[in-house]
């Protein structure tokens, strides 16, 4: 081959593959600006995406949002996705304000997260881990949770390492296992056998044992667990987590236990990371700023782990987006180090119970059946003695999607209240354990779930 003078370009292999080699003509300008036309070699499609971003179905939060602005029905009471309807509490608001007059608040924070937030995060949960926890060490800040465990993947998942996820999971986890190259292996917990008949709890989803045992292999690295669980609102019993945690330490599989909703329990919650020595040791537990004070678009999250695992953590998080956003960790560290004087955490669960409780009076109403949530804000509703109109004119996009798609759209376009299809948590083949239920977030004003469950008794003429 001759040298650059042959114009030649030389593409990456990955565009090599794709298509057939073709040529164009085109101009270049050479140091001497004058054009000229040559023949290059242009293969494949430039604007081809990488396969980890590739071919995605549109997603339920496009869907059900999109659908929300088209319905007729306006303002739309917007029980979907699980932002909060009301400001953060106060004292974290007026933290977030004060810090945005410190200079050193709006330059960059330390890699692993300013040192108060560290701090504030580490004595908060000393109590809960029954050890005193090591803020420089075993405590790593991350662009809420989800980046957050973005880096946990990118940490230890080597391309065909496997990744045991429960379904239903929360969707974030898969895109961000396959993005680090690993493999998911889909372990479904077993709805109430009752559930579409009678309420039940969340309790009552459970896990078969023996199926989680017979999946791990010697390319398990990782099993991602969620307690309190979204969409379910199950809370694992302390049972649960010590045969999981055993199994792990058994075949040494890193535990990475998502706990945003740590605050919002209403049975017993037990973090598994507690359990014995040897699964703290191989567990990194997930937190999040946005789920704990109310402030979803701050983009706080941590992970709390040993050394041994935090520090790659850390590492891959510095290299994802460097740090996190500086007043709102300030903001985060004051929360955490007020929130005791102004009886937040017992507020917030009893408020959030209230809520769950008030809204789903609708249920008992109209007779339908939901699975009674131990924690979250997440309840999950059985809409089977739902009639759809057979003439109904969904779009393509979601008639071509299992019935809970088509109970959403229904529900946005007639009633005006959004809720989120539950099978978007679940792969293709189990998707029909959810198809007749739909999620619905309570985190609303008390207003607004009154005007939900008015809006709602519109279904009794559908309901036989
Ligand atoms: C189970 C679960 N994990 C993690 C997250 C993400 O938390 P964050 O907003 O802090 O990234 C969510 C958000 O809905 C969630 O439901």
């Amino acid at each position: 081959m001759k040298s650059v003078c042959s114009n030649t370009i030389i593409l990456r292999p990955s565009l090599l593959l794709t298509r057939p080699a073709y040529t164009v003509s085109r101009p270049v300008f050479l140091s001497s600006k004058r054009p000229f036309t040559h023949t290059a070699m242009v293969r494949g499609d430039p604007y081809k995406p990488a396969a980890r971003v590739a071919g995605q179905k549109q997603d339920v939060w496009t869907i059900v949002n999109e659908a929300a602005a088209a319905s007729p029905v306006q303002p739309i009471v917007n029980m979907g996705q699980g932002f909060f309807g009301y400001n953060p509490p106060g004292f974290v608001v007026n933290a977030a304000k004060g810090a945005l007059d410190r200079v050193e608040c709006n330059q960059y924070s330390p890699t692993k997260g300013r040192p108060r937030l560290k701090k504030a995060i580490a004595d908060a949960y000393t109590p809960f881990f029954g050890r005193t926890l090591d803020p420089e060490k075993e405590v790593t800040i991350t662009t809420g949770a989800n980046e957050g465990m973005l880096s946990a993947f990118m940490a230890f998942i080597e391309p065909g390492d496997e990744v045991i996820v429960f379904e239903p999971f929360f969707d974030q986890y898969i895109s961000n296992i396959q993005m680090a190259g690993g493999k998911i292996v889909y372990i479904p917990l077993d709805p109430p056998a009752r559930g579409a008949t009678e309420n039940t709890s969340a309790a009552e989803w459970t896990l078969d044992m023996a199926k989680l045992e017979a999946a791990m292999t010697d390319k398990t690295r990782m099993i991602v667990l969620n307690t309190p669980h979204n969409p379910i609102g199950k809370v694992f019993h302390k049972d649960e987590l010590r045969a999981i945690g055993d199994l792990c330490v058994k075949n040494k599989v890193i535990i990475l236990s998502d706990e945003v909703y740590d605050r919002l329990y209403y049975v017993p919650f037990t973090r598994i990371a507690t359990l014995s020595p040897e699964i703290a040791d191989l567990t990194l537990t997930v937190g999040s700023g946005g789920k704990n004070f109310y402030a979803t678009g701050w983009r706080v999250g941590w992970l709390i782990g040993p050394e041994h695992l935090i520090k790659y953590v850390s590492a891959a998080h510095t290299r994802i987006c460097y740090s996190s956003v500086s007043p709102l960790q300030e903001a985060m560290a004051i929360g955490f180090e007020e929130a005791d004087k102004h009886n937040f955490w017992d507020e917030t669960k009893q408020e959030m119970k209230a809520k769950m409780d008030l809204f789903n009076g609708i249920w008992k109403e109209l007779d339908l059946p939901f699975s009674d949530p131990e924690g979250g804000y997440f309840v999950l509703v059985n809409l089977a003695k739902v009639k759809l109109p057979a003439d109904y004119p969904f779009p393509p996009h979601v008639a071509s999607r299992p019935r809970d798609f088509k109970l959403s759209w229904f529900l946005i376009m007639e009633l005006g209240v959004a809720a989120i299809p539950p099978t978007e948590f679940f792969t293709d083949d189990n998707a029909h354990i959810v198809e007749d239920w739909l999620r619905f977030a309570v985190c609303k004003e008390d207003s607004v779930l009154e005007e939900a469950k008015n809006r709602l008794r519109g279904l009794k003429k559908f309901i036989q």
